[in-house]
């Protein structure tokens, strides 16, 4: 099997490369941020104050998270329940970054990621496939982007979206998870040694995609 791993902050545009990259290498496209997201959601739904880390863990017993495919597009299953448009909102994102610092939350998601990539080619994105999940995975990438870059947008997504947001509040919002993400203690974001840094601020999304499945390419016919 072959594993693609991407890396990297949030709002670097992982996923809509990584997916349009694993589109043309026939391979699947694992969003792994969807899983802290489910898990974010399931403890905002139960009200929890995200301050008490072992109430958070207490809720794992009650939670099951599965990935599925629907015409290749990853759906998560929380609980039985399709809740992939519903972990997209900025309250899950935020509470996805707190329950993603917690030791027992990466475990508890651990083999499920491992599993994945067992039985199939992936590409998966996230923040420590490289360096913790797939540390063998044939081709390693950190793709990044310049905080301005991706807060610009983050904004224009969720304008799409018709939501009203404004520029300064999502960049506060990225600047703060990033140093999260960055900042603690279990795998933290980090370029993975043998990872290739790709930074897409002055590429448009076309370009990033063709830097992506370019350097695939070229990598796995290395192997
Ligand atoms: O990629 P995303 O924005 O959907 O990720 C949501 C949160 O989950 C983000 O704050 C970081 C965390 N995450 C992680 O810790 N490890 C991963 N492999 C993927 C996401």
């Amino acid at each position: 099997m072959i594993s693609v791993a991407i890396d990297g902050p949030a709002g670097a545009g992982k996923s809509t490369i990584a997916r349009a990259a694993a589109a043309q290498l026939g391979f699947i496209y694992v969003d792994t941020g969807a899983l802290y997201r489910s898990i974010g959601l399931f403890a905002v739904q139960k009200k929890i104050d995200f301050a008490q880390k072992n109430d958070i863990i207490a809720l794992l017993g009650q939670i099951d998270v599965e990935l599925t495919f629907v015409d290749g597009e990853q759906r998560v299953l929380l609980c039985g329940e399709d809740v992939s448009d519903e972990i997209r909102s900025p309250e899950v994102s935020m509470a996805a970054s707190v329950v993603s610092a917690i030791p027992e939350v990466r475990s508890f998601l651990f083999d499920l990621q491992k599993d994945m990539a067992k039985h199939n080619n992936v590409v998966m994105d996230g923040r420590d496939i490289g360096t913790v999940v797939l540390p063998k995975a044939q081709v390693k990438i950190f793709l990044t982007a310049s905080p301005e870059v991706r807060a610009k947008r983050r904004c224009l997504e969720l304008e799409q979206k018709g939501e009203r947001v404004s520029y300064e509040d999502v960049l506060a919002d990225i600047r703060q998870r990033d140093y999260n993400d960055t900042h603690r203690e279990i795998a933290p974001l980090k370029q993975a040694e043998d990872a290739v840094l790709v930074d897409t601020s002055e590429l448009t999304l076309e370009e990033s995609v063709q830097t992506l499945t370019g350097l695939i390419r070229s990598r796995l016919e290395r192997e």
